[in-house]
């Protein structure tokens, strides 16, 4: 298939194409190959970049100068400086390369503490205004440039067509126009625009279009799952966003940790050579996303030829031990594994965007015009254009009698946990990762939801009280009840229906007391995706999606009083970019569809003054899931239904079970005889670090019935050499996402033993995701299984295993039995 070919803006300059042959000519194997790793900050001294000639460098999300989340714009400088000047010493005879240093600032300086935070890319979709998404990338390029970092992980250009995928958010739209109206417009906020002398200035930052190709087009919405679509639909949908970003100069592209056919997207050598760089003609260069190298079939984080060989040019690895993927590529380029000719292609493509973005004109970081310039952090100016991101997002879905705007001299009450909560409303990749667990203090000068409105309440001589759980003393006039999805970013945010809180009716009761009250309801709901509320929407007056919004909540009071003169004081202007559902089960929901039977169509938000028809009685029937039989029989000789066998070592490779033997770095599992052939799975973990073998499905499936009715996981199992170490029972809800109970104990004491029964009651799973910030309850990951059955062991181990399943009423509380 001819993919488009699209011409840049950013022409290729004969002069730089010059300087950048006089430069490969000088640089040896080792100074290549420096430019084509990316370490994390955490594992890269200024010496180690004299050793390495390391090309850039990240920090990831959370990650801060010596780990302290507080660092001023001076404690960044210095670094920068450390980095930039070993990039720069000559003195070992090596040429001088500026090193870049790359971040995600996905919806504003999120690392930053104090820095301007914008609502989500889902919100701004709904603004439909591509000059704000500009500016945005405008305030955010120069935020960045106060700390001297050159390069920003953004924009996210993903089509999100499956809203159960936790990085929803990240994404414009579901409709590829509007992706690619914004993606170029803030390829040129970041960058500059290319046809003038402010390109890439000192006051601009490298932009990345992210995540190639179809993050937003997984089976499932799983987090980097496998895109099962047409090449056509690739093309037309989820390829929409690369294009402006192109056009309008993007530098950078940053490969996808999906798959498509189940091929790696990191070592897809037709979509990032053949389509990306040649038929589109992306002439900058391709990073890797976050050791995503390591999945390509046959390689690991530490040894992937494979990848550069597809075309990806710099790898990203936060692995503290990246030196061995430095000697490894070294090596590889050495003995031909790896041509010469692509190792240079991938180094002349990074030095042309060193030289595109001027690295050497722009000098010591601690320098630049903007560096250390606390003060722009944050700046009144730029938190203006975040609180009129924030007007202009919010979509008005109910508005009976036309209850908004309200009267800002009445009394109201202010309800519900988001309401005065910067950690919801900030959302994922803001301070930290996930964005769980901030407080003001991790703020500074943001106003939370309450805050604005407080202050517009008590400046138009009306009263407001914040009571969280909506109780009060002096019946309100109205009640104003903020809530929604907790924050989460990637991998963690995964859900398989859009059911707010998985069972938990808290918010939806709280809308109910009120209004059997009689107190009129206006609810604002805070979320990063569209979700099924038909309770919540029959239960309230108004109801308007406030999205994640960010640092400026008040731009919400804004919209939803009037002024003075008891007037409109700012219209309310958002529009879906995403097809609301109408019952839980529609993720896949998208315009244009066959049958497309929205609640609410793309493109819908009520003004101010439209006679509104939703009524209070939508269906309330969320899902009814069929009562499932006594017993789950996961392995019966052989994975039953939908589940197959798969293996993971210890640097995120992995293997199929397909004939009857499999291995990875760390265990090798084969097809072995109990009663009849080939009835049971034998695993042998080599003592080579951590690995597993699960019972694994691409559907995700809802054990919640299981785990409701005292069910237990039953498994025969013969151990034939005991842990060296400890050894797990594990539940799978998608990468990083689990829960494990410890069984080193039992399988100790039957080693030798010959076959035995291990019973593991449900119930024994704890909260997972700890690690992480986020906690996940066993209830909600019974509602997202991938993996019901995984043994995991971290040093040697020697088992066989068969019959596993789950079995309702056999548990004894919380326990783990044999017999
Ligand atoms: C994410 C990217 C991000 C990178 C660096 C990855 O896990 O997928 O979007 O740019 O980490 O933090
Ligand atoms: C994220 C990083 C983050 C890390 C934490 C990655 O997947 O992209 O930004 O710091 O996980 O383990």
């Amino acid at each position: 298939m001819q993919w488009p070919s699209i011409t840049s803006k950013v022409k290729k300059d004969p002069a730089l194409e010059a300087k950048i042959d006089e430069l490969l000519a000088q640089l040896t194997l080792e100074e290549k190959v420096g430019q084509m790793i990316q370490p994390e900050i955490r594992h890269l001294t200024p010496q180690d970049i004299k050793d390495y000639h390391i090309g850039s460098v990240l920090n990831g999300g959370g990650s801060v100068p010596n780990g302290n989340r507080y660092s001023k714009a001076a404690d960044w400088l210095a670094i920068a400086d450390a980095y930039y000047q070993a990039s720069m010493d000559t003195s070992d005879g090596k040429v001088a390369i500026p090193i870049m240093w790359g971040t995600d600032a996905v919806h504003g300086v999120g690392n930053i503490v104090g820095a301007t935070l914008f609502p989500h890319n889902i919100a701004l979709g709904a603004a439909r205004n591509p000059e704000l998404i500009k500016e945005i990338g405008r305030i955010t390029a120069t935020e960045i440039a106060v700390t001297g970092l050159d390069w920003d992980f953004s924009p996210t250009v993903a089509v999100a067509r499956d809203d159960r995928w936790g990085r929803t958010y990240e994404s414009y739209s579901e409709h590829p126009d509007l992706v690619r109206e914004y993606a170029g417009m803030m390829v040129e906020g970041l960058q500059g625009e290319a046809h003038d002398s402010g390109f890439l200035s000192k006051y601009r930052v490298i932009s990345t279009a992210k995540h190639f190709i179809a993050d937003g087009g997984t089976h499932n919405g799983i987090d980097r799952g496998n895109c099962l679509d047409d090449e056509e639909t690739l093309c037309r949908i989820h390829a929409a966003g690369y294009y402006s970003a192109i056009e309008a100069g993007v530098q950078s592209v940053m490969a996808s940790f999906n798959s498509w056919h189940g091929e790696h997207m990191h070592g897809h050598r037709y979509l990032l050579t053949d389509v990306l760089k040649n038929q589109m003609g992306f002439d900058g260069l391709v990073v890797g996303d976050w050791n995503g190298h390591g999945f390509v079939a046959g390689a690991t984080v530490l040894n992937c030829p494979q990848a550069i060989n597809a075309g990806l040019d710099i790898f990203m690895v936060p692995d503290p031990d990246w030196k061995q993927l430095f000697n490894n590529t070294v090596e590889q380029a050495r003995t031909g594994v790896i041509p010469m000719a692509r190792v240079d292609d991938a180094v002349r493509r990074i030095l042309r965007v060193k030289l595109r973005a001027n690295l050497w004109e722009k000098g010591l970081p601690s320098t630049r015009p903007l560096a250390g310039k606390d003060e722009l952090l944050g700046a009144r100016e730029h938190r203006i254009v975040a609180r009129q991101a924030v007007r202009e997002s919010i979509v008005l879905l109910k508005n009976k009698n036309n209850i908004l705007p309200l009267s800002a001299k009445a009394n109201i009450l202010v309800a519900g946990d988001g309401a005065d909560n910067i950690s919801k409303q900030t959302g994922g990749w803001s301070v930290n990762w996930q964005g769980t667990g901030n407080t003001m203090a991790d703020f500074p000068g943001a106003t939370t939801l309450w805050a604005g409105i407080q202050d517009a309440v008590a400046s138009a001589g009306g009263k407001v009280t914040l009571s969280v759980d909506g109780s009060y003393s002096e019946k309100p006039d109205v009640a104003i009840v903020i809530f929604g999805e907790d924050p989460y970013a990637e991998m963690q945010g995964d859900i398989q229906h859009q059911l707010l809180k998985a069972g938990d009716t808290s918010d939806l009761d709280l809308l109910k007391k009120l209004k059997s009250q009689g107190i009129p309801v206006v609810a604002l709901f805070v979320t990063g995706r569209p979700m099924w509320v038909n309770r919540e929407l029959n239960a309230s007056d108004a109801f308007a999606v406030i999205w994640q919004p960010g640092t400026e909540g008040a731009g919400i009071a804004d919209v939803i009083f009037k002024n003075a003169d008891d007037q409109i004081n700012y219209p309310v202007k958002g529009r879906l970019a995403f097809s609301w559902p109408k019952s839980p089960d529609q993720g896949t929901l998208n315009i244009g569809d066959e049958n497309y039977d929205p609640l609410f169509a793309y493109g819908f938000g009520l003004n101010y003054g439209d006679t509104d028809t939703l009524g209070d009685d939508l269906s309330e029937e969320g899902i009814v899931f069929e009562s499932s039989s006594a017993i789950l029989e996961l392995f019966n000789r052989r994975p039953m239904g939908a589940y197959g066998i798969i293996l993971e070592g210890k640097n995120n490779d992995r293997a199929n079970l397909n004939g009857n033997i499999a291995s990875v770095s760390t265990l090798t599992v084969t097809c072995v005889d109990r009663d009849v052939q080939e009835d049971a799975r034998r695993a042998v973990w080599n003592g080579q670090g951590e690995g597993l073998v699960a019972i694994s499905t691409l559907n995700r499936q809802v054990l919640s019935d299981y785990y409701e009715s005292d069910s237990s996981l039953v498994f025969d199992i013969k151990v034939d050499a005991a842990p060296v170490d400890k050894a797990w029972v594990r539940i799978g809800c998608g990468p990083s996402c689990y829960s494990q109970v410890d069984i080193t104990r039992e399988l100790t004491s039957i080693a030798g033993a010959g076959w035995k029964t291990l019973t593991v009651d449900l119930k024994c799973y704890p909260d997972a995701g700890t690690d992480f910030g986020l906690k996940r309850t066993p209830q909600e990951l019974f509602a997202l299984i991938l993996e019901p059955f995984t043994l995991v062991a971290n040093n040697k181990l020697d088992v066989t295993f068969a019959q596993v399943r789950i079995e309702k009423g056999l548990a004894q509380g919380a326990s783990v039995r044999l017999n």
